[in-house]
């Protein structure tokens, strides 16, 4: 199961090595016959497509999966569709599920999982491609400052960045609506105001509001959150020289972030998506080699 609490720093660095040099023309190839379905009960646009291409890249047979269209609709169990898929001669399988901790219910599978996201819990592979991102700008992750501001209460991505960052070194601050922060149950961290925690940061990761996972109305129009907690122009202008910009998309445009600093020159946004082709090479191509497939 590719998740990273299980993950040592050694596995992280190795897994960032390999999508640079992926990310710098290396190219690696299945040698044999390798079958991988991606499974989506959550919807998705970059890591379902970034899989589908890494998968390709790498040589890897793709089994197209609709949930949409699967018999999970004739009241199968995730347990009994990832068997069935396993019997069926799939040698990996990527799946993202709106369960938190959804894994814990495929103990009984022999196939290499790829955690894609899993409820409000972990983003391991969008945490990879961060790290990856964050690296190709500072070459180092010891003593660097990250700020991750906005949902933090229900971001998978908030609590994978925040516990892998720390096993590198990295100082991590949140900020946002302060009542998210303290509902946040996995976080612990330091929280500043978001004014004091631009001026402080060099890597600033902003999060996506996630309107669909809130139970109640979350309190703020869209003009008020952008106000108070989202990244203006006039906040960009106190950022350090050198710190960049971060989100993991999709993006509410003129809430998280000024539409005109999506594509900023401070902004890595859809350079993280086009590493998130080399990290998830990189990540399926570990998974795969821990189970005796080779590459060349
Ligand atoms: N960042 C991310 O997970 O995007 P998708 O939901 O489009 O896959």
């Amino acid at each position: 199961m590719f998740n990273i609490t299980q993950l040592s720093q050694e596995k992280i660095n190795k897994i960032i090595q390999d999508a640079l040099e992926i990310a710098g023309g290396k190219s690696f190839k299945a040698k044999q016959d390798i079958f991988v379905s991606n499974l989506f009960f959550e919807d998705s646009t970059r890591t379902k497509t970034s899989f589908d291409i890494a998968e390709r890249k790498l040589g890897l047979k793709v089994v197209p999966f609709d949930a949409s269209h699967s018999s999970v609709n004739k009241g199968e169990s995730l347990y009994d569709t990832v068997k069935t898929i396993e019997s069926l001669g799939v040698n990996l399988v990527v799946i993202r599920h709106k369960q938190d901790r959804f894994y814990e219910d495929l103990k009984n599978i022999n196939i290499p999982i790829i955690n894609a996201g899993d409820g409000t819990g972990n983003h391991p592979s969008q945490c990879m491609l961060d790290l990856v991102t964050i690296f190709q700008e500072f070459g180092k992750f010891e003593g660097l400052k990250v700020g991750i501001v906005g949902d933090v209460k229900h971001s998978r991505v908030a609590n994978s960045n925040a516990e892998a960052l720390r096993k590198l070194g990295a100082k991590v601050y949140f900020s946002g609506p302060s009542k998210w922060f303290d509902e946040g149950a996995i976080i612990n961290g330091t929280f500043l105001a978001f004014n004091e925690l631009v001026k402080e940061v060099d890597v600033l990761i902003l999060l996506r509001i996630q309107h669909e996972r809130h139970e109640n109305k979350h309190g703020f129009s869209a003009e008020e959150y952008h106000k108070k907690y989202g990244l203006t122009k006039e906040r960009e202008k106190l950022m350090k020289p050198n710190a960049i910009i971060m989100h993991p998309a999709p993006i509410n445009r003129g809430v998280e972030i000024d539409t005109d600093l999506v594509e900023c020159e401070r902004s890595r946004i859809f350079k993280q998506m086009e590493n998130g082709v080399y990290a998830r090479m990189a990540i399926l191509k570990d998974a795969l080699e821990q189970k005796g497939f080779e590459f060349e």
